[in-house]
């Protein structure tokens, strides 16, 4: 079964049925639980699972017999000290841990007040080893306290944790043969594709915030799917009949997708892919869809999170195929109050950036393991205004990654807990019977992703238009509720130029140009 994405309310749900999540960290190098440097036997006991707050592609439990599950950790980088997060059992649990094959110690993971689905917490800390490579042994152990064995887990291991920052990434590099094509953005990452050699072209969202397609085809007979530019099958096309459906809200006909994959030609300004996969609406929600479809471009071939049934996106395929230089898309999107000269238009490229739409050194970012395009740990700091102090509030969050998503409207989306936290903060006022908050209207936040330039991201957190008279906004950021990680959306991406590297696994930002010479294009080498 496959989750697609709206660009309605809907996407909210489907973001956190999908996205992966983050629980409390503490900064430093993050090995996530399928980091092919830690061996779990027997394997057969071994599952990785998605529970709250599980970090990068989820967390590993000791499902199979309790009495003999051992976890091997070698170091992928010399580090001072180790860090073990997992899930506290109700039922009893410990666990022996053994540096280097001796030095051996033990670590209960067992709270009896723990309901068993709370967060990964630190369950372990050792600290003053050498600065070297080590090799950290974990067995479960009985626990004598309860006479039994636990369940242990690996969320993910923490190497010079504490205080020490991530290691910055390497920037990617744009061999001199690097070209680019580009199309002009409609609102809000809306691109124009022809797919199979068929005009006019469809409007499709590049939805960061998906790994699945659909495109409104025209074996569909559904009202819903009258009025739209439709896809048309080329005499090329492969029919891989493979179904995926997604419902929505109370589930019925009306508020479910259905879709077959097919292959066709995928065109994209001026480079064309002989086959894509892609899936063929023939039902779509009867809500008013406005779009002709939904292309995610989330990771799939490059995501590391194993066997996914997803299917390469167009990007990775024109990569995979040879077509384009770099498994890369860009954006330059602008939201129409900059005031650009004439001929400068949004714009989305693929191959490469556009040297011509941004200026200054792209800041390439860390991102995790998983489909989405999330950086597991920033620095965030807080104010609220200009005359009170910075504070330092990344540890006072417990959800430490953050989603980027050109299909989320919205600001900044927090889980619940961090919200209130946020709100205490910035001395927040609220929240009243409606459980709205009125905020400083200075309030803003600034954070540091540990990218290649260090560089601090600050916006406003309130909507400054909407002044009570006394200083106080309503919030641009909002409640998200139940979800754990944070999602960022259009009106933070579209202040910069921005691209998504799927090799390297980073996405950069950079200053846009809104100068004339935007208006040109020309590939970023170097
Ligand atoms: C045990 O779990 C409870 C409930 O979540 C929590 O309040 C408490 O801090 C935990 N104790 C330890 C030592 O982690
Ligand atoms: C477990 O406790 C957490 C709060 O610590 C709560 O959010 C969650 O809903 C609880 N889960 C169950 C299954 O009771
Ligand atoms: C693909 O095949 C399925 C049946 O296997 C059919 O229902 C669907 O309409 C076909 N799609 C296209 C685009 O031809
Ligand atoms: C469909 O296209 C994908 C991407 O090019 C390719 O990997 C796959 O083999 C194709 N399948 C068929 C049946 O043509
Ligand atoms: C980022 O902002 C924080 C808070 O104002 C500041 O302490 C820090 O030095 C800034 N870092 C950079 C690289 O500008
Ligand atoms: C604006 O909101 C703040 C916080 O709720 C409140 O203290 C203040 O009285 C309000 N000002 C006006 C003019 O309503």
């Amino acid at each position: 079964m496959h989750s697609f994405r709206f660009p309605s309310g809907a996407k909210l749900a489907s973001v956190s049925a999908l996205a992966l999540t983050f629980a409390q960290v503490a900064q430093g190098f993050i090995v996530f639980s399928t980091d092919p440097n830690i061996a779990y036997t027997p394997a057969s006991s071994w599952d990785l699972l998605s529970e709250p707050g599980s970090s990068g592609c989820g967390s590993e439990f000791l499902l199979g017999p309790r009495d003999n599950g051992v976890v091997e950790f070698t170091f992928p980088q010399a580090s001072t000290t180790w860090e073990w997060w997992g899930y506290q059992r109700s039922d009893g649990g410990l666990a022996q841990v053994c540096v280097d094959r001796g030095n051996c110690q033990d670590f209960s993971y067992y709270n009896a007040s723990t309901n068993g689905s709370e967060n990964p917490r630190l369950l372990a800390t050792i600290t003053g080893l050498s600065n070297e490579l080590h090799e950290i042994t974990l067995t479960n152990i009985n626990d004598p306290s309860v006479n039994a064995f636990g369940q242990m887990t690996v969320d993910r291991f923490v190497l010079d944790g504490a205080n020490a920052v991530p290691g910055p990434p390497v920037a990617p590099t744009f061999p001199a043969d690097t070209f680019i094509s580009t199309v002009p953005l409609g609102f809000s990452y809306h691109a124009p594709l022809i797919l199979g050699g068929h005009q006019p072209a469809v409007e499709v969202l590049l939805d960061a915030g998906a790994p699945d397609v659909w495109v409104i085809s025209n074996s569909c007979t559904q009202a819903a799917c009258q009025g739209h530019n439709q896809y048309v099958p080329s005499p090329a096309f492969v029919n891989l009949s493979i179904e995926d459906t997604e419902a929505y809200g109370d589930g019925g006909p009306d508020n479910t997708f259905v879709s077959w994959r097919v292959n066709d030609t995928l065109t994209f300004g001026d480079i064309t892919t002989p086959q894509t996969t892609f899936g063929a609406a023939v039902q779509i929600p009867t809500s008013g869809e406005s779009l002709d479809g939904n292309f995610g471009i989330a990771k799939s071939y490059f995501a590391q999170c194993g066997n996914s049934d997803t299917y390469a996106n167009f990007v990775e395929t024109m990569y995979l195929q040879g077509i384009i230089k770099n498994p890369v898309i860009a954006f330059y999107q602008l939201d129409g109050t900059e005031n650009v000269p004439s001929g400068v238009v949004s714009q989305g490229a693929i191959g490469g950036l556009d040297a011509n739409k941004f200026t200054g050194e792209v800041d390439w970012i860390p991102m995790g393991p998983q489909e989405m395009w999330t950086n597991p740990t920033s620095n965030r700091w807080v104010q609220a205004s200009s005359s009170s102090d910075t504070i330092d509030a990344t540890a006072q969050f417990t959800h430490p990654a953050i989603t980027f998503d050109t299909g989320d409207p919205g600001l900044l989306g927090l889980p619940h807990n961090d919200w209130v936290t946020l709100m205490a903060l910035i001395g927040a006022q609220g929240p009243d019977s409606n459980s709205n908050y009125l905020i400083p209207c200075e309030s803003t936040m600034t954070w540091n992703f540990f990218g290649t330039q260090m560089r601090n991201y600050t916006f406003n957190l309130a909507d400054t238009t909407s002044d009570n008279g006394s200083g106080f906004c309503n919030p641009s950021a909002n409640d998200a509720g139940d979800t754990t990680n944070w999602i960022t959306g259009v009106p933070f991406l579209d202040q910069y130029y921005i691209a998504f590297h799927y090799s390297a696994n980073l996405m950069g930002f950079a200053t846009r140009n809104l100068g004339a010479s935007a208006a040109g294009s020309s590939p970023y080498l170097g």
